[in-house]
């Protein structure tokens, strides 16, 4: 047995497939009536999978790679004790440092590329002070501001899945990878946008906890690249024995859909929805900026009690209220030192001195904020601020949460509630607007619409961009008026029947 310290362990993504899964996996494959000439093995560790295809695959050529030599001894010796181990090359590597297309070109085909990369994000390795890392890593293409609010985070093994199918390109072969869902599906979206010729794709769930102790939305990805096949649809399968795909997510109109069904059901309340929906406000300084409303007083996350006046304090709600419904007594205030981006703030000073001394006490905490996004802005600056922001009424979701749950958000003590940036509104001008608003997101159709491009595996699922693809206008005509006007009476809002109508009318 070799011991692998816990940090290496972390930089390295270095789980070892136990041997139960690797089999079930080649025999999977060879199920499929695939018998491939050569296997590659890119990072192969201990080496579970070239003894599963030892014995699956006796004929074919296995190449074995990986960058920690003593796995390589530790497979070596396992592999002299038994017969066929002259069709093993094993040899120790960086994958960063190979070129794949090379190593492809050179062997005969069909390929199998199979095995189970590191399972790491860049965000955590630079963390860890690692470097483990490609140097050339921004695969598609961030800019501006998506590589500074943390878009350009990427798992090691999508860069590296990705550079294998791009090696794999134009010849006849399989890539079978455990990896996250969300890796796989983006894989998907490069080949899509990298015109690779895949063939077929699909993923069976694999049950992480069972098999690593890891609580991640796992599978297989096995995809199938022929020349001249450009299909980029992908059956997801609930376990290796079900023959019916839970789900069909792939490219359709020209874009990347999460259940294809649902998509063509109601494709056409695709529109240009006049209703922006819009981000909670970014401060990133939490026990600073958010405070919990005491008798005598504010608790920050310092937990020193303060007093502030009322001017810049706003109450406030997190994903978490949202998710669980905690939406009428507040007790949080943040502080939102700006109306508007870029506001100037040094008015605070005047408009409200206790607040200003504050801010210039943990000032530090605030100029130390990680993100470019504050740099050569006004002192104490927030994000995501506008005349939105201080609407009296809002309809909200948190994006964090795997639940399709909005929530209508009065007033508070006279104030209107802002939410973190975990969270995602659409302002409302009065009561009976929200109220309309909330039956037409709270319809089973917008649940089916949204249902069709909502990845739940993924870290923050409901996303302003999926948000905004629903037309509500079109919604509007779809559920028709007097069913809205019915659905509306029965909503426990309180409002009267003339009103709602008025109002209804005016919103078609
Ligand atoms: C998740 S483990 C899987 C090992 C093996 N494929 C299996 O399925 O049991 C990831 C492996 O990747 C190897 N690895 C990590 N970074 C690598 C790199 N840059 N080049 C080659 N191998 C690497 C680690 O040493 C580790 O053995």
């Amino acid at each position: 047995m070799i011991e692998v310290n816990k940090q290496r362990r972390r930089e390295f993504g270095d789980f070892q497939t136990p041997n139960e899964l690797s089999s079930k996996i080649t025999c999977h494959l060879k199920q499929l009536g695939f018998f491939p000439a050569s296997i590659i093995e890119p990072t192969c560790g201990t080496g579970s999978f070239i003894f599963t295809c030892l014995d699956t695959f006796s004929e074919a050529r296995i190449i074995g790679i990986d960058i920690n030599s003593n796995y390589l001894n530790l497979v070596s010796e396992k592999l002299s004790q038994i017969k066929k181990s002259g069709k093993v090359e094993l040899r120790q590597g960086n994958f960063f440092e190979l070129d794949w297309q090379k190593e492809v070109e050179g062997l005969t085909k069909p390929i199998l590329i199979i095995g189970n990369p590191p399972w790491v994000t860049s965000s955590e390795i630079t963390i860890l002070g690692g470097a483990n890392i490609p140097i050339k890593s921004n695969i598609h293409g961030f800019q501006g501001l998506d590589t500074k609010t943390g878009k350009s985070n990427f798992d090691i093994s999508e860069w590296m899945i990705i550079e294998l199918l791009k090696a794999l390109n134009g010849h006849s072969g399989i890539l079978a990878m455990l990896c996250k869902v969300a890796v796989a599906r983006k894989v998907l979206i490069y080949a899509k946008k990298e015109k690779i010729s895949v063939f077929s794709s699909k993923v069976i769930l694999i049950d992480a906890k069972e098999y690593f102790g890891a609580s991640v939305d796992a599978c297989l990805f096995i995809c199938h690249v022929k020349p001249a096949s450009f299909n980029y649809t992908c059956h997801i399968y609930e376990s290796f024995d079900s023959n019916i795909p839970i789900q069909e997510i792939g490219y359709i109109d020209e874009r990347m859909v999460a259940n294809i069904p649902l998509y063509k059901k109601w494709r056409h309340l695709i529109g240009n929805n006049t209703h922006i929906w819009r981000s909670g406000i970014k401060h990133d300084c939490t026990r600073v900026m958010e405070l919990l409303k005491q008798e005598n007083g504010f608790l920050n996350g310092f937990g020193e009690l303060v007093s502030l006046e009322d001017n810049y304090l706003y109450p406030m709600l997190k994903s978490s209220d949202l998710a669980n419904n905690r939406i009428k007594n507040i007790n949080r205030r943040m502080i939102v030192t700006q109306k508007s981006i870029g506001e100037d703030t040094s008015s605070i000073q005047q408009n409200a001195p206790l607040t200003w001394e504050y801010l210039k006490k943990y000032a530090h905490f605030l100029l130390n904020r990680a993100s470019s996004i504050y740099q050569n802005r006004p002192q104490f600056s927030v994000f995501g601020v506008g005349s939105y922001t201080f609407s009296s009424w809002k309809v909200a979701i948190s994006g964090f949460y795997k639940e399709l749950k909005f929530r209508l958000i009065k007033p508070f003590e006279g104030k209107p509630v802002v939410l973190d940036d975990t969270c995602y509104f659409l302002p409302a001008k009065s009561h009976e607007e929200a109220a309309i608003l909330l039956s037409l997101l709270d319809h089973p159709i917008t649940h089916e619409f949204y249902h069709s491009f909502i990845y739940w595996d993924a870290k923050r699922p409901i996303t302003k961009q999926v948000l905004q693809q629903l037309d509500l206008k079109k919604l509007f005509r779809e559920i028709s008026y007097p069913k809205l006007l019915d659905i509306l009476q029965h909503s426990n809002q309180n409002i009267p029947r003339d009103l709602l109508a008025y109002k209804l009318k005016q919103f078609s």
